[in-house]
């Protein structure tokens, strides 16, 4: 088969990475891709926000089957665009992929169903939403409506910082249209844990559970990021826990979904909280995670093209997933001033050293080939990404990786996997 991986990312080179050991594979592109993914994939110059130009490459290389990364494309519905032309894709529609899109739609499914996640209110007038946060008690979550790239949260602990944030959101449109409307929320307490699922619509197959580590300094500090390593399994999730997600929220979401004309097929985020009365959904979103992709999918033993093939064609409750019986850790490095300002094109060095050690791999994220050398072009630069038998070994490993590497102002978090481990 012929493959085409959309996305630039690390999560994609991870898939990329999976996918090259399916015996059905031949040949894979990825559009745009990365540095990394260049010594697996063939890179292809197109942005993954380029519709007709994905479209007309994967009809002209006759790709057998495209599977995206982001969730930009798919909230423009680059699924429905390559179903109408008949072209084979893993991912939700564009209705379905609202679930991420849209936080109002996705609070809406969770009320009408049942699914437990913090109670809210909308606003699309700021008078009303201030009105309404002069009654509420602190913290209080504030949040755009629309895709924020993971920047469109507010935890606020008073009046003012409420003030600020609705007036960022809804007067100096931060986020443009994505600010029109708030969800205003409930603060929620807990460990916070990733559940991806595979679903066609009808089946949910949950996959092994991973911890991401979303803000930029050790101890959670500081403002949020897309992540900054994660690691499974995570021990305190337990069997309890599991099946009460997969009873009270990924069954009745895939069914609500279903109800509302909304049938998904593809990967399904959960973003969970544990809190004291039992596991709530913060969000949704429609793809794969990253950096949680990173340690999950080296744990999977199923071929992942018989899934992605399963799921299209409505057939995953023929699929039984098999995992691995180890522990992965990820630990990301960026460039110095992440998540605010930082520079590219620094030289990376060290990747070389890091290939002759065993059972570790430096997933790129942010890396592109400039005069045949590897340089930085984004925030998250790479997921040194290691397994072993226990938590505490495949960190231990990954963290003697990082050390491996070297550019200027890079910057990492010490502690990523610690609570795994105490
Ligand atoms: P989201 O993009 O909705 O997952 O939010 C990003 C981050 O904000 C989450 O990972 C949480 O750390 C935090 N967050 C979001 N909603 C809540 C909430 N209701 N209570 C506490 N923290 C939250
Ligand atoms: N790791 C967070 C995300 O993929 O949205």
């Amino acid at each position: 088969m012929k493959i085409l991986v959309i996305g630039s990312g690390g999560r994609e080179h991870t898939l990329v990475w999976k996918i090259s050991q399916s015996p059905k594979v031949s040949k894979i592109f990825c559009a745009p891709g990365n540095a990394g993914i260049s010594h697996l994939a063939q890179c292809v110059d197109i942005g993954e926000d380029n519709m007709v130009g994905l479209a007309n490459f994967a009809q002209k290389m006759k790709i057998d089957l495209t599977i995206v990364g982001p969730e930009l494309p798919l909230s423009r519905g680059i699924v429905d665009e390559f179903d109408k032309l008949g072209l084979k894709i893993f991912g939700p529609n564009q209705k379905a992929t609202q679930i991420e899109s849209s936080k109002v739609f996705s609070k809406y499914l969770m009320k009408k169903y049942n699914i437990p996640s913090a109670s809210y209110a909308v606003f699309q007038d700021i008078k009303q939403a201030f009105d309404y946060v002069k009654q509420q008690a602190f913290p209080l979550v504030i949040k755009a409506d629309g895709l924020a790239a993971g920047k469109g949260v507010f935890i606020v602990q008073g009046i003012k910082q409420a003030q600020e944030a609705l007036d960022s959101l809804m007067k100096k449109k931060i986020f443009g249209d994505a600010g029109e409307y708030v969800v205003i929320e409930e603060f929620l307490e807990g460990e916070e844990i990733s559940i991806l699922a595979f679903s066609d619509g009808k089946t949910v197959l949950p996959m092994v559970p991973s911890q991401d580590h979303k803000k930029i300094f050790n101890q959670d500090k500081g403002p949020n990021t897309g992540g900054m390593g994660a690691y499974s399994p995570v021990p305190f999730y337990n069997d309890l826990s599991r099946e009460t997600v997969l009873q009270k929220i990924l069954k009745p979401t895939i069914e609500g979904l279903k109800k509302e004309g909304r049938e998904y097929k593809g990967v399904l985020y959960a973003g969970l909280i544990l809190t004291k009365e039992g596991p709530k959904v913060l969000e949704f979103n429609a793809r794969f995670g990253d950096p949680e992709t990173q340690v999950v999918l080296p744990r999977l033993e199923t071929d992942l093209i018989e899934i992605f093939n399963a799921v299209i064609e409505g057939n995953l409750h023929k699929i039984n997933l098999k995992w691995k019986d180890n522990a992965v850790v990820c630990v990301v490095i960026a460039s110095g001033g992440y998540p605010g300002k930082y520079q590219k094109g620094k030289v990376i060095g060290g990747l070389k050293n890091l290939e002759e050690m065993k059972d570790i791999i430096a997933f790129h994220a942010g890396t592109k080939l400039q005069d045949e050398k590897v340089v930085s072009s984004g925030g998250r630069v790479l997921g040194i990404t290691a397994w072993a038998d226990t938590i505490f070994k495949a960190k231990e490993k990954a963290y003697e990786g990082v050390e491996k590497i070297y550019f200027e102002e890079m910057y990492y978090r010490k502690d990523i996997a610690l609570k795994g481990i105490k």
